[in-house]
């Protein structure tokens, strides 16, 4: 039977959600005949009319596969459960969710597959709760989503980080350097942990471990004194010293309801400047990690996502989340993903093997 569907990617973008948007596109239409709608700039496209959504053919998506962005545009700040208003001077946070939620409906559309993190997530599921329709499909750059064993995007930023890793040991070589590095990873250090490891860092600093500044500094000696003079550590955003707190650029106040972050990697080599004899450069990967083309694994993984979310809309299996758990792609419901975030364990296996391997992680 025909259908009309509609596909939202919210949040931080990342490499791969043009491969949900083409798997979505390419499955309803080739097998199933149904329509495609593509709603702009996340739940804000649904916000104001005239709404904005186009029709997503075969010819939109041609060619998408192996480009980062995505195609529908993002945000991470419209949510309608708590949207922005202008009431004179002041900004009103109002509950627009029913007006959202009749906006979908004048689409014609009987189901949405919402693409995002924790946030566009939490914002689909309330709305599956008020009845809309919903299917959603995980993705964070930061890994940080629970029920699934990794969202996609995530593998192309550890490769990009890595790649970073070997060109700055080349040059921290050079000059006998210490080489910081500022990578993402707000609450979750996957990204810094797992890039650390494959680009061979010395010292790892995580959200997860509150690190001790004194025992950062002794290692990076250490390391010198036994002949390596130069050191690679990389630090997550998120990572904050065991006496004082996370640094961020704005508050959440400032920025929408979001912090946020950044500046961690300046305090550290500020403060390694201060305890050793060496000469300390900060490098801030930022935005390099979420932009680019996606590697094959994400590629593949976004395009099953899309499939999947597809099958569910079929079987009218809604309020569930798309998954990768081992091989298989399987579907959990979106309120157990959501909530509370998957972050590195500080006794699980990733850091004793990083331990292990000599790697510092600021304990
Ligand atoms: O996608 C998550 C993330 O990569 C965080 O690690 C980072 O703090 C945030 O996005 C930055 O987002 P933006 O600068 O787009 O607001």
């Amino acid at each position: 039977m025909s259908k009309t569907i509609a596909i939202l990617t919210g949040g931080g973008d990342c490499p791969g959600l043009n491969a949900v948007i083409r798997g979505v596109v390419r499955a309803s239409m080739l097998q199933r005949g149904w329509k495609v709608l593509g709603v702009e700039d996340g739940f804000d496209g649904l916000v104001e009319e005239p709404l904005r959504v186009r029709e997503l053919d075969l010819a939109a998506v041609r060619g998408i596969l192996p480009r980062g962005w995505t195609i529908l545009g993002t945000s991470n700040r419209g949510n309608p459960f708590s949207y922005p208003v202008k009431k004179g001077e002041n900004v009103e946070l109002i509950d627009i969710s029913a007006h959202v939620l009749e906006n979908f409906f004048k689409l014609g559309a009987e189901a949405l597959i919402a693409v995002g993190g924790d946030g566009t997530l939490k914002i689909a599921q309330g709305l599956n709760e008020i009845g809309l329709p919903v299917v959603g499909v995980p993705k964070t750059i930061d890994n940080d989503l629970r029920s699934t064993d990794v969202t996609f995007g995530y593998s192309t930023a550890v490769e990009v980080v890595t790649e970073a890793l070997d060109r700055l040991h080349t040059t921290a070589e050079s000059h006998h350097r210490v080489m910081v590095v500022e990578v993402m990873g707000r609450d979750a250090g996957w990204i810094a942990l797992e890039s650390g490891i494959a680009g061979s860092a010395d010292v790892i600093l995580l959200p997860e471990i509150p690190f001790s500044m004194d025992k950062v500094c002794a290692a990076i000696r250490r390391r010198s004194e036994s002949g390596s003079r130069f050191s690679i550590v990389v630090v997550a955003e998120g990572a904050f010293p065991d006496s004082g707190d996370k640094v961020r650029k704005k508050s959440a106040d400032q920025n929408f309801g979001v912090e946020r972050l950044g500046g961690i990697g300046q305090y550290v080599a500020h403060q390694l400047e201060r305890c050793l004899e060496m000469e300390t450069r900060v490098v801030v990967l930022g935005h390099v990690q979420r932009g680019g083309s996606p590697i094959p694994f994400d590629r593949i993984l976004g395009s099953r996502f899309g499939v999947k979310a597809v099958e569910l809309i079929e079987q009218s299996d809604y309020g569930k989340m798309v998954a990768l758990k081992g091989r298989d792609v399987v579907d959990v419901p979106i309120c157990e993903a959501v909530g509370s975030l998957n972050r590195v364990d500080p006794q699980g296996a990733l850091v004793r093997t990083a331990e292990s391997l000599g790697i510092m992680v600021g304990r």
